[in-house]
């Protein structure tokens, strides 16, 4: 993988987009500073310039077909699980990928695919934030960083490129049941007794999470009975 630093750019998936035909495959575009960072569900995200982990990386000739492209999203958030735990942080991964410890959002990732006439993946910008040295969240009550996890501060480029020796050595287990039980057994609130709000019938109910299907709903079940596969967006979780 080749890492390209920014010092300023909107946001690093957009950049990643203008220059696709340009890219090689295994291109990584890595910003100090993010100036309109993009979230999911057209939110923005916002991290402090100089302290965080804010890039895209750039895959091209894949070979998979739209529906295998989830798979994707489960490489990426076992990828950043695992480099966390290789800080000694234990981390969960919210479906279908926010990675949270301890309760708080420490990573979040934008992944946008571009599709061919046939239906295949012709690439893939994965866009990941983690934040990694900022210590105060103004305006997010409910996020952390690595730093205040473990009360070190990291370098920023050292800890791109272990993360990235973790996502290349994962990458060509992309297919495996490995890494699918990998994103399994660290579904957060999993086997747990929580509420959920379901957005397509507008009703809230207490439920647990029993797992995700391989096609990527997730599986809660009713406390009061009744199994429901949900797709993203179709349900939320509450406190
Ligand atoms: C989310 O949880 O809402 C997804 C956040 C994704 C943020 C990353 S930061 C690098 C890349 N560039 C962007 O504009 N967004 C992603």
């Amino acid at each position: 993988m080749k890492t390209l630093w920014l010092d300023t750019i909107d946001s690093t998936n957009s950049e990643a987009l203008r220059r696709l035909p340009e890219l090689e495959g295994g291109t990584v575009l890595a910003a100090r500073e993010q100036t309109a960072g993009r979230g999911q569900r057209g939110n923005t995200w916002f991290t402090e310039p100089g302290k965080n982990l804010t890039f895209s990386i750039v895959l091209k000739n894949l070979s998979l077909s739209a529906p295998e492209a989830i798979r994707l999203n489960y490489l990426t958030s076992v990828a950043v699980a695992s480099f966390l735990e290789a800080k000694g942080v234990k981390a969960d991964i919210k479906w279908p990928n926010d990675i949270y410890v301890r309760g708080r959002k420490i990573c979040g990732m934008l992944l946008e695919n571009t599709l061919g006439p046939g239906g295949q993946l012709l690439a893939s910008v994965i866009g990941i934030g983690i934040n990694i040295n900022q210590k105060e969240f103004p305006q997010l009550a409910n996020a952390t960083s690595l730093t205040l996890c473990t009360g070190l501060e990291y370098g920023l480029e050292e800890a791109l490129e272990e993360f990235l020796g973790i996502f290349d050595r994962l990458l060509p287990r992309l297919l495996s049941e490995e890494l699918f039980a990998a994103y399994s057994e660290r579904l957060y609130r999993k086997g747990v007794p929580a509420r959920y709000h379901d957005l397509l019938t507008d009703r809230e109910y207490q439920g647990v999470i029993e797992g995700v299907e391989p096609d990527g709903r997730l599986h809660i079940r009713n406390l009061d009975g009744g199994d429901y596969y949900y797709r993203f967006k179709e349900v939320s979780y509450l406190l």
